[in-house]
Protein backbone atom coordinates (compact mmCIF):
# COMPACT_ATOMS: atom_id res chain seq x y z
CA UNK A 1 0.00 0.00 0.00
CA UNK A 2 2.91 2.44 0.93
CA UNK A 3 4.84 1.66 -1.76
CA UNK A 4 2.29 3.79 -4.20
CA UNK A 5 2.28 6.87 -2.12
CA UNK A 6 3.60 10.04 -4.12
CA UNK A 7 5.75 12.33 -1.97
CA UNK A 8 3.84 15.70 -0.96
CA UNK A 9 5.84 19.07 -2.05
CA UNK A 10 7.65 20.54 1.12
CA UNK A 11 5.64 22.89 3.45
CA UNK A 12 5.67 26.43 1.69
CA UNK A 13 7.05 28.02 4.73
CA UNK A 14 8.89 25.12 7.19
CA UNK A 15 10.14 23.51 4.62
CA UNK A 16 12.64 26.68 3.96
CA UNK A 17 13.92 25.58 7.47
CA UNK A 18 14.40 22.39 6.87
CA UNK A 19 16.86 23.36 3.48
CA UNK A 20 18.37 25.94 6.09
CA UNK A 21 19.48 23.61 8.58
CA UNK A 22 21.48 21.69 6.14
CA UNK A 23 23.22 24.53 4.51
CA UNK A 24 26.59 24.86 5.47
CA UNK A 25 27.43 28.53 4.29
CA UNK A 26 28.67 30.23 7.97
CA UNK A 27 26.96 33.06 6.51
CA UNK A 28 23.62 32.11 6.14
CA UNK A 29 20.55 33.77 6.57
CA UNK A 30 17.31 32.50 7.67
CA UNK A 31 14.10 35.26 7.05
CA UNK A 32 11.73 32.34 6.59
CA UNK A 33 9.09 31.03 9.41
CA UNK A 34 8.17 33.66 11.60
CA UNK A 35 10.38 33.26 14.63
CA UNK A 36 11.70 35.83 16.77
CA UNK A 37 15.32 36.18 16.81
CA UNK A 38 17.24 38.73 19.07
CA UNK A 39 20.75 40.29 18.14
CA UNK A 40 22.70 37.49 18.37
CA UNK A 41 20.74 35.37 16.15
CA UNK A 42 19.17 33.39 18.69
CA UNK A 43 15.47 32.40 19.88
CA UNK A 44 15.64 33.26 23.77
CA UNK A 45 13.86 31.92 26.71
CA UNK A 46 11.54 35.09 28.32
CA UNK A 47 13.11 35.46 31.80
CA UNK A 48 9.95 35.49 32.46
CA UNK A 49 8.77 32.63 31.33
CA UNK A 50 11.87 30.74 32.92
CA UNK A 51 10.62 32.49 36.62
CA UNK A 52 7.20 30.80 36.04
CA UNK A 53 8.24 27.27 35.03
CA UNK A 54 10.78 27.36 38.45
CA UNK A 55 7.92 27.82 40.16
CA UNK A 56 5.66 25.56 38.47
CA UNK A 57 8.36 23.13 39.08
CA UNK A 58 8.29 23.11 42.37
CA UNK A 59 4.63 23.52 42.69
CA UNK A 60 3.79 20.63 40.45
CA UNK A 61 1.29 18.34 42.33
CA UNK A 62 0.39 15.79 39.52
CA UNK A 63 -0.07 14.64 35.57
CA UNK A 64 -3.60 14.59 35.06
CA UNK A 65 -5.61 15.42 32.10
CA UNK A 66 -6.66 19.11 31.95
CA UNK A 67 -10.47 19.02 31.24
CA UNK A 68 -11.41 18.96 27.44
CA UNK A 69 -11.45 23.08 27.52
CA UNK A 70 -8.08 23.44 28.94
CA UNK A 71 -7.44 25.11 32.15
CA UNK A 72 -10.15 27.69 33.15
CA UNK A 73 -7.44 29.83 34.62
CA UNK A 74 -6.20 30.12 31.14
CA UNK A 75 -9.35 30.28 29.68
CA UNK A 76 -10.34 33.09 31.80
CA UNK A 77 -6.49 35.20 31.77
CA UNK A 78 -7.11 34.90 28.21
CA UNK A 79 -10.21 36.42 28.02
CA UNK A 80 -9.49 39.08 30.06
CA UNK A 81 -5.91 39.52 28.24
CA UNK A 82 -7.65 39.98 24.78
CA UNK A 83 -10.33 41.75 25.46
CA UNK A 84 -9.64 43.78 28.24
CA UNK A 85 -11.09 42.34 31.90
CA UNK A 86 -13.66 44.68 32.06
CA UNK A 87 -15.34 44.40 28.89
CA UNK A 88 -18.47 43.26 28.16
CA UNK A 89 -18.30 40.13 26.29
CA UNK A 90 -16.72 39.14 29.71
CA UNK A 91 -18.55 40.47 32.08
CA UNK A 92 -21.55 38.98 30.51
CA UNK A 93 -19.97 35.99 30.00
CA UNK A 94 -21.43 35.21 26.27
CA UNK A 95 -17.98 33.85 25.09
CA UNK A 96 -16.28 30.36 25.64
CA UNK A 97 -12.88 30.10 25.43
CA UNK A 98 -10.68 26.74 24.58
CA UNK A 99 -6.98 26.36 25.06
CA UNK A 100 -5.42 24.76 21.95
CA UNK A 101 -2.49 23.28 20.74
CA UNK A 102 -1.04 26.39 19.40
CA UNK A 103 -3.28 29.23 16.90
CA UNK A 104 -3.35 26.78 14.18
CA UNK A 105 -4.87 23.73 16.76
CA UNK A 106 -7.57 27.11 17.85
CA UNK A 107 -8.04 27.30 13.63
CA UNK A 108 -8.23 23.70 12.92
CA UNK A 109 -11.26 23.61 16.28
CA UNK A 110 -12.92 26.70 14.82
CA UNK A 111 -13.05 25.27 11.00
CA UNK A 112 -14.20 21.69 12.66
CA UNK A 113 -17.19 23.42 14.43
CA UNK A 114 -17.98 25.64 11.31
CA UNK A 115 -18.26 22.66 9.20
CA UNK A 116 -20.36 20.40 11.55
CA UNK A 117 -22.67 23.12 12.58
CA UNK A 118 -22.78 25.39 8.83
CA UNK A 119 -21.88 22.99 6.33
CA UNK A 120 -23.20 25.55 3.67
CA UNK A 121 -20.75 28.16 5.18
CA UNK A 122 -17.74 29.42 3.28
CA UNK A 123 -14.67 30.58 4.94
CA UNK A 124 -12.68 33.93 3.19
CA UNK A 125 -9.65 34.63 3.46
CA UNK A 126 -7.35 37.94 2.23
CA UNK A 127 -5.32 37.51 -0.73
CA UNK A 128 -3.08 36.73 0.04
CA UNK A 129 -3.34 35.17 3.79
CA UNK A 130 -0.78 32.76 5.62
CA UNK A 131 -0.45 29.90 3.55
CA UNK A 132 -1.63 27.49 6.23
CA UNK A 133 -4.89 29.24 6.29
CA UNK A 134 -6.20 27.68 3.20
CA UNK A 135 -5.14 24.15 3.63
CA UNK A 136 -6.47 23.80 7.60
CA UNK A 137 -9.64 25.26 6.68
CA UNK A 138 -10.00 22.63 3.52
CA UNK A 139 -8.76 19.88 5.57
CA UNK A 140 -11.47 20.44 7.95
CA UNK A 141 -13.64 20.44 4.78
CA UNK A 142 -14.63 23.70 4.27
CA UNK A 143 -15.04 25.86 1.47
CA UNK A 144 -12.69 28.62 1.01
CA UNK A 145 -12.66 31.46 -1.30
CA UNK A 146 -10.79 35.14 -1.01
CA UNK A 147 -11.51 38.82 -0.80
CA UNK A 148 -8.85 41.21 -2.05
CA UNK A 149 -6.25 42.35 0.92
CA UNK A 150 -3.28 44.07 -0.34
CA UNK A 151 -2.24 45.93 -3.16
CA UNK A 152 1.32 46.01 -4.32
CA UNK A 153 1.59 49.51 -5.95
CA UNK A 154 1.12 50.61 -2.35
CA UNK A 155 2.19 48.04 -0.36
CA UNK A 156 -0.85 48.75 1.29
CA UNK A 157 -4.42 47.77 2.09
CA UNK A 158 -6.60 47.78 -0.81
CA UNK A 159 -9.80 48.97 1.45
CA UNK A 160 -12.01 49.53 -1.56
CA UNK A 161 -11.65 46.16 -3.25
CA UNK A 162 -11.80 44.70 -0.30
CA UNK A 163 -14.78 46.42 1.14
CA UNK A 164 -16.64 45.58 -2.23
CA UNK A 165 -15.99 41.86 -2.17
CA UNK A 166 -17.40 42.00 1.61
CA UNK A 167 -20.50 43.39 0.21
CA UNK A 168 -20.89 40.70 -1.64
CA UNK A 169 -20.34 37.61 0.23
CA UNK A 170 -23.47 35.26 0.96
CA UNK A 171 -25.08 35.59 4.55
CA UNK A 172 -23.48 33.23 7.17
CA UNK A 173 -20.26 33.06 5.61
CA UNK A 174 -17.04 33.60 7.88
CA UNK A 175 -14.56 36.02 7.04
CA UNK A 176 -11.05 35.88 7.91
CA UNK A 177 -9.01 38.30 9.17
CA UNK A 178 -6.01 39.00 10.75
CA UNK A 179 -6.38 40.74 14.32
CA UNK A 180 -2.68 42.62 13.49
CA UNK A 181 0.36 42.28 11.98
CA UNK A 182 -0.90 41.09 9.05
CA UNK A 183 0.89 37.63 7.69
CA UNK A 184 2.28 37.68 5.10
CA UNK A 185 2.00 41.82 4.06
CA UNK A 186 2.76 43.20 7.42
CA UNK A 187 0.26 45.79 6.55
CA UNK A 188 -2.72 46.73 8.23
CA UNK A 189 -6.13 48.60 8.18
CA UNK A 190 -6.14 51.58 10.15
CA UNK A 191 -8.77 51.55 13.26
CA UNK A 192 -11.02 53.52 11.20
CA UNK A 193 -10.50 51.50 8.07
CA UNK A 194 -11.28 48.77 10.95
CA UNK A 195 -14.89 50.62 11.91
CA UNK A 196 -15.71 50.24 7.74
CA UNK A 197 -14.64 47.10 7.93
CA UNK A 198 -17.04 45.64 10.83
CA UNK A 199 -19.58 47.89 9.66
CA UNK A 200 -19.86 45.70 6.29
CA UNK A 201 -19.42 42.81 7.82
CA UNK A 202 -22.32 43.03 10.04
CA UNK A 203 -24.43 45.11 7.30
CA UNK A 204 -24.02 41.91 5.03
CA UNK A 205 -24.90 39.34 8.05
CA UNK A 206 -21.29 37.50 8.26
CA UNK A 207 -19.04 35.76 10.81
CA UNK A 208 -15.75 37.58 11.68
CA UNK A 209 -13.15 34.85 12.43
CA UNK A 210 -10.38 36.99 13.25
CA UNK A 211 -6.61 34.97 13.69
CA UNK A 212 -4.54 37.02 16.27
CA UNK A 213 -0.95 35.91 16.76
CA UNK A 214 0.99 38.80 17.10
CA UNK A 215 -0.48 40.56 20.33
CA UNK A 216 1.68 43.57 21.68
CA UNK A 217 4.04 42.88 18.23
CA UNK A 218 2.31 45.88 16.12
CA UNK A 219 2.54 49.15 18.76
CA UNK A 220 1.70 47.55 21.66
CA UNK A 221 -1.30 45.39 24.01
CA UNK A 222 -3.28 48.09 23.82
CA UNK A 223 -3.18 49.35 20.06
CA UNK A 224 -3.29 45.98 18.79
CA UNK A 225 -6.87 45.33 19.80
CA UNK A 226 -8.41 47.62 17.80
CA UNK A 227 -9.52 45.71 15.33
CA UNK A 228 -11.00 42.85 18.26
CA UNK A 229 -12.36 46.21 19.81
CA UNK A 230 -13.95 47.22 16.84
CA UNK A 231 -15.29 43.72 16.19
CA UNK A 232 -16.76 43.67 19.79
CA UNK A 233 -20.13 45.45 19.63
CA UNK A 234 -22.52 44.53 21.92
CA UNK A 235 -24.91 41.69 21.25
CA UNK A 236 -22.94 40.09 18.34
CA UNK A 237 -21.15 36.90 17.26
CA UNK A 238 -17.59 36.01 16.40
CA UNK A 239 -14.71 33.41 16.70
CA UNK A 240 -11.07 34.29 17.29
CA UNK A 241 -7.87 31.92 16.94
CA UNK A 242 -5.55 33.90 19.25
CA UNK A 243 -1.83 32.61 20.15
CA UNK A 244 0.98 32.41 22.96
CA UNK A 245 3.74 31.22 20.24
CA UNK A 246 5.49 34.91 19.57
CA UNK A 247 4.16 37.28 22.62
CA UNK A 248 5.40 34.46 25.27
CA UNK A 249 8.10 32.75 22.83
CA UNK A 250 6.47 29.54 23.69
CA UNK A 251 6.15 28.22 19.87
CA UNK A 252 7.38 24.63 20.81
CA UNK A 253 4.82 24.55 24.06
CA UNK A 254 1.59 25.16 21.93
CA UNK A 255 -0.13 27.35 23.48
CA UNK A 256 -3.27 29.03 21.95
CA UNK A 257 -6.81 29.55 22.43
CA UNK A 258 -10.65 29.38 20.72
CA UNK A 259 -12.91 32.25 21.82
CA UNK A 260 -16.17 31.99 20.72
CA UNK A 261 -18.23 35.10 21.55
CA UNK A 262 -21.89 33.97 21.44
CA UNK A 263 -25.41 36.22 21.86
CA UNK A 264 -25.72 35.30 25.80
CA UNK A 265 -24.60 33.61 28.02
CA UNK A 266 -26.79 30.70 27.82
CA UNK A 267 -25.56 30.10 23.86
CA UNK A 268 -21.64 30.14 24.95
CA UNK A 269 -22.74 27.08 27.54
CA UNK A 270 -24.52 25.22 23.92
CA UNK A 271 -21.68 26.16 21.93
CA UNK A 272 -19.04 24.94 23.98
CA UNK A 273 -21.19 21.75 24.53
CA UNK A 274 -20.25 21.38 20.86
CA UNK A 275 -16.90 22.64 20.68
CA UNK A 276 -15.70 20.07 23.54
CA UNK A 277 -17.14 17.55 21.17
CA UNK A 278 -15.20 18.30 18.21
CA UNK A 279 -11.61 18.71 20.56
CA UNK A 280 -12.49 15.67 22.18
CA UNK A 281 -13.03 14.15 18.66
CA UNK A 282 -9.93 15.48 17.48
CA UNK A 283 -6.93 15.82 20.47
CA UNK A 284 -8.90 14.65 23.83
CA UNK A 285 -7.74 17.36 25.70
CA UNK A 286 -4.55 19.92 25.75
CA UNK A 287 -0.82 19.90 26.79
CA UNK A 288 -0.86 21.45 30.34
CA UNK A 289 3.04 23.02 30.42
CA UNK A 290 2.60 25.89 27.73
CA UNK A 291 -0.64 27.11 29.24
CA UNK A 292 -0.07 26.71 33.04
CA UNK A 293 3.24 29.34 32.31
CA UNK A 294 1.43 31.55 30.67
CA UNK A 295 -1.34 31.29 33.55
CA UNK A 296 1.39 31.73 35.98
CA UNK A 297 2.62 35.16 34.32
CA UNK A 298 -0.43 36.61 33.56
CA UNK A 299 -1.99 36.35 36.98
CA UNK A 300 0.97 37.18 38.91
CA UNK A 301 1.34 41.27 38.69
CA UNK A 302 5.01 41.04 38.77
CA UNK A 303 5.77 39.05 36.08
CA UNK A 304 3.13 40.19 34.04
CA UNK A 305 4.69 43.49 34.19
CA UNK A 306 7.96 42.01 33.71
CA UNK A 307 6.61 40.34 30.56
CA UNK A 308 5.32 43.87 28.69
CA UNK A 309 9.09 44.94 29.04
CA UNK A 310 10.19 41.88 27.66
CA UNK A 311 7.29 42.09 24.57
CA UNK A 312 7.94 45.73 24.40
CA UNK A 313 12.08 44.70 23.82
CA UNK A 314 10.94 41.98 20.83
CA UNK A 315 8.64 44.86 19.14
CA UNK A 316 11.11 47.10 19.26
CA UNK A 317 13.73 45.43 18.31
CA UNK A 318 11.96 44.78 15.31
CA UNK A 319 10.67 48.20 14.44
CA UNK A 320 14.50 48.90 15.18
CA UNK A 321 15.53 46.42 12.35
CA UNK A 322 12.84 47.99 10.24
CA UNK A 323 14.43 51.41 10.39
CA UNK A 324 17.72 50.01 9.60
CA UNK A 325 16.88 48.32 6.40
CA UNK A 326 15.13 50.68 5.28
CA UNK A 327 18.28 53.01 5.38
CA UNK A 328 20.63 50.86 4.61
CA UNK A 329 18.74 49.84 1.38
CA UNK A 330 17.86 53.71 0.59
CA UNK A 331 22.29 53.87 0.49
CA UNK A 332 22.20 50.98 -1.96
CA UNK A 333 19.15 51.68 -4.09
CA UNK A 334 18.34 55.31 -3.42
CA UNK A 335 15.64 55.39 -6.51
CA UNK A 336 13.75 52.57 -5.30
CA UNK A 337 11.28 52.88 -1.96
CA UNK A 338 11.67 51.17 0.67
CA UNK A 339 10.14 53.36 3.32
CA UNK A 340 7.16 50.76 3.46
CA UNK A 341 9.40 48.23 5.43
CA UNK A 342 9.22 50.60 8.49
CA UNK A 343 5.91 51.96 8.03
CA UNK A 344 4.39 48.05 8.62
CA UNK A 345 4.18 46.23 11.37
CA UNK A 346 5.11 42.87 13.57
CA UNK A 347 7.03 40.19 11.97
CA UNK A 348 6.81 40.06 8.18
CA UNK A 349 6.75 42.49 5.11
CA UNK A 350 6.46 42.05 1.38
CA UNK A 351 9.48 42.24 -0.10
CA UNK A 352 8.05 42.72 -3.55
CA UNK A 353 10.81 40.46 -4.62
CA UNK A 354 9.65 37.91 -6.91
CA UNK A 355 10.13 34.21 -6.61
CA UNK A 356 13.24 33.83 -9.09
CA UNK A 357 14.77 36.38 -7.07
CA UNK A 358 13.94 34.89 -4.18
CA UNK A 359 15.63 31.71 -5.76
CA UNK A 360 18.70 33.87 -6.50
CA UNK A 361 19.76 34.91 -3.05
CA UNK A 362 19.33 31.41 -1.70
CA UNK A 363 21.14 29.82 -4.46
CA UNK A 364 24.13 32.50 -4.38
CA UNK A 365 23.98 33.81 -0.69
CA UNK A 366 22.61 30.99 1.40
CA UNK A 367 20.29 34.17 2.24
CA UNK A 368 16.57 32.03 2.39
CA UNK A 369 13.08 34.31 2.44
CA UNK A 370 9.75 32.55 1.68
CA UNK A 371 8.92 32.71 -2.63
CA UNK A 372 6.18 34.87 -2.22
CA UNK A 373 8.67 37.24 -1.19
CA UNK A 374 7.64 37.25 2.52
CA UNK A 375 10.86 38.36 4.91
CA UNK A 376 10.66 37.56 8.54
CA UNK A 377 12.07 40.80 9.95
CA UNK A 378 13.08 39.45 13.25
CA UNK A 379 15.85 37.38 11.25
CA UNK A 380 17.47 40.72 10.85
CA UNK A 381 20.15 42.05 13.25
CA UNK A 382 23.24 44.76 13.21
CA UNK A 383 25.93 41.85 11.75
CA UNK A 384 23.37 40.53 8.91
CA UNK A 385 21.48 43.47 7.48
CA UNK A 386 25.08 44.67 5.40
CA UNK A 387 25.46 41.80 3.44
CA UNK A 388 21.56 41.02 2.93
CA UNK A 389 20.76 44.45 1.74
CA UNK A 390 23.91 44.21 -0.51
CA UNK A 391 22.85 40.73 -1.71
CA UNK A 392 19.26 42.34 -2.50
CA UNK A 393 20.38 45.10 -4.06
CA UNK A 394 22.76 42.88 -6.36
CA UNK A 395 19.62 40.75 -7.37
CA UNK A 396 17.43 43.71 -7.91
CA UNK A 397 20.08 45.08 -10.54
CA UNK A 398 20.15 41.67 -12.17
CA UNK A 399 23.71 41.04 -11.11
C1 LIG B 1 4.84 31.72 9.96
O1 LIG B 1 3.97 32.21 9.25
O2 LIG B 1 6.01 31.64 9.61
C2 LIG B 1 4.48 31.23 11.34
O3 LIG B 1 3.14 31.48 11.60
C3 LIG B 1 4.88 29.83 11.59
C4 LIG B 1 4.14 28.83 10.77
O4 LIG B 1 3.66 27.86 11.38
O5 LIG B 1 4.01 28.96 9.55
Amino acid sequence: MFDAIQAAPPDAILGLSEAFRTDANPAKVNLTVGVYKDESGQTPILETVKAAEAKLLAGEGSKGYLPIEGSAKFCDLTQKLFFGADHEVVASQRAATFQTPGGTGALRVAADFVHQNFPSASIWCSTPTWPNHPKVFQAAGVRVQNYPYFEAGCHGVNLDAMLATIREIPTGDIVCLHACCHNPTGADPSAEQWKQIADAVYERGLLPFLDFAYLGFGDGIEPDRSALMEFARPGVELLMASSYSKNFGLYSERVGALSVVTPTADSARTVASQVKATIRTNYSNPPSHGAAIVAEILADSELREQWNGELADMRERINGMRGLFTRTMAYRLPDRDFSFIERQRGMFSYSGLTAQQVDTLKEKYSIYIVRDGRINVAGINSSNVVPLCDAISSVLNGE
